[in-house]
């Protein structure tokens, strides 16, 4: 279940030139589940045609505060009243100011009066614009009155220059609003999660591992962090920066890894095993580089601990989440690894191919528990981290008694 899943939520695009980005935002919202209506400033018609928008969001698109056939069916009030969440992407720095000042010169300004909905801005701007102390001080009057910000990112602008003041990712924008709804579903928790690959030594520069990246398992991470909880991550070797506001433990072998878990499982009240674990290591590593002899080499290969088996049998475990990775007959592996490891839940993915699993951005995933099971079908990794967490978040208060 994605915390957007069935939320109403109004697209404002104002004009400037990320209004480009507007459209896959829109899809990504719907793609996690969201109803979309999209409200265009006049100078963001200049910039991406209200077609587009009407096409990726299924609805018609509102321009005018005084359109009288759009006042008959849902007024700006009706969309006001209609909307869960407003989205200002881009917001200008003539739109955040005018709604720092409370303007209502058009459909979209009003709207943003008349809403008891939570706002959450995308600004977007040249970068002395947004350093622009005016501009600033109108950001910091709306965060004040509650509302969101979401960005600027650093980087090239449409202008030629470089430093803050693009517009946030789609997909950041999209995760700024799930967490909107989703701030407290593991408040008070704490979350223990494995991720990327293990590498097991052969020698002192050659090692075994796999191609996880821990993308997922990083995205995991966050979404749990976003949910409230305390998390500790503990990682394989990754490329990834390890997510803020998260404790983070380095592991390199498989045995590291069961090391770091086991240090820190004691007190944890959810474990997630994202990690791609190794299921063999070197017998015995070499302790100096090993020279080219010519002939075959053979290497011996012994079973690691399996580490999420391991805490699943402690006693008083935790709420234990396993991921099983599978080229085929997915439902039926995924679920005799639920009842062999004796977890609460698993979410199983297919790999070896391309577009999901190992590696790539986008995931598909469908979760198991005893009685039950969800698809959550493609999406990226961050989408499908949030989606899970929800379900781990239900799972968890159905099945973990609680005092009171
Ligand atoms: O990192 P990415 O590139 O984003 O890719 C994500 C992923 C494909 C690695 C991830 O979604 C995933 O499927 N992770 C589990 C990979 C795996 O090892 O699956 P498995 O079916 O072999 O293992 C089953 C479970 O046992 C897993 O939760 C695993 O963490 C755990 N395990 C396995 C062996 C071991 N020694 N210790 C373990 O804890």
């Amino acid at each position: 279940m994605n915390s957007l899943a069935h939320r109403h939520i109004c697209v404002i695009v104002s004009g400037g030139i990320a209004a480009y980005k507007g459209p896959e935002l829109v899809r990504r919202l719907r793609d996690a589940g969201a109803e979309v209506r999209v409200v265009m400033t006049a100078a963001a018609t200049e910039f991406v045609r209200p077609l587009t928008f009407q096409a990726v969001s299924g609805s018609p698109v509102h321009v005018d505060l005084l359109d009288p056939a759009a006042e008959a069916a849902m007024g700006h009030i009706e969309l006001a009243r209609w909307a869960d969440l407003v989205i200002v992407a881009p917001a200008t720095a003539d739109f955040l100011a005018r709604i720092a000042h409370g303007l209502a010169d058009d459909l979209a300004a009003t709207l943003c009066l008349a809403t008891a909905a939570p706002l959450l801005v995308a600004p977007a701007m040249n970068r002395l614009m947004w350093a622009h102390p005016a501009t600033q001080h109108n950001v910091a009057l709306l965060q004040q009155r509650g509302v969101h910000c979401c960005g600027p990112n650093d980087g090239g602008q449409a202008c030629g220059e470089t430093g803050a003041g693009r517009m946030a990712e789609p997909l950041e924008i999209v995760q700024a609003a799930a967490a909107l709804h989703q701030h407290d579903a593991l408040a008070g928790l704490r979350v223990l999660i494995t991720a990327g690959p293990t590498q097991e030594p052969i020698d002192p520069v050659r090692f075994i591992t796999n191609r996880s990246s821990g993308k997922m398992g990083y995205a995991v991470a966050a979404a749990a962090r976003d949910a409230g909880a305390q998390v500790t991550l503990v990682s394989g070797p990754t490329r990834l920066a390890p997510p803020a506001g998260c404790e983070f433990v380095a592991a390199t072998s498989a045995a590291d890894m069961l090391q770091a878990v086991l240090a820190h499982v004691a007190d944890c009240d959810i474990f997630i095993a994202t990690a791609a674990v190794a299921d063999y290591t070197v017998s015995a590593p070499a302790a100096q580089k090993m020279k080219k002899e010519g002939a075959a080499l053979t290497l011996t290969l012994e079973p690691t601990q399996d580490i999420l088996r391991a805490v699943a049998a402690r006693p008083g475990a935790p709420f234990t989440v396993g991921f099983a990775a599978e080229t085929e007959r997915l439902a039926e592996y995924a679920r005799g690894k639920l009842e062999a490891k004796s977890l609460n839940m698993i979410a199983a993915n297919l790999v070896g191919r391309a577009g999901t699993g190992f590696e790539s951005d986008d995931n598909e995933l469908s979760v198991f528990w005893r009685g039950g099971e969800k698809q959550l079908g493609t999406a990226s990794k961050q989408i499908l981290a949030r989606a899970l967490v929800a379900i781990i978040a239900e799972r968890y208060r159905a099945e973990v008694p609680h005092p009171g």
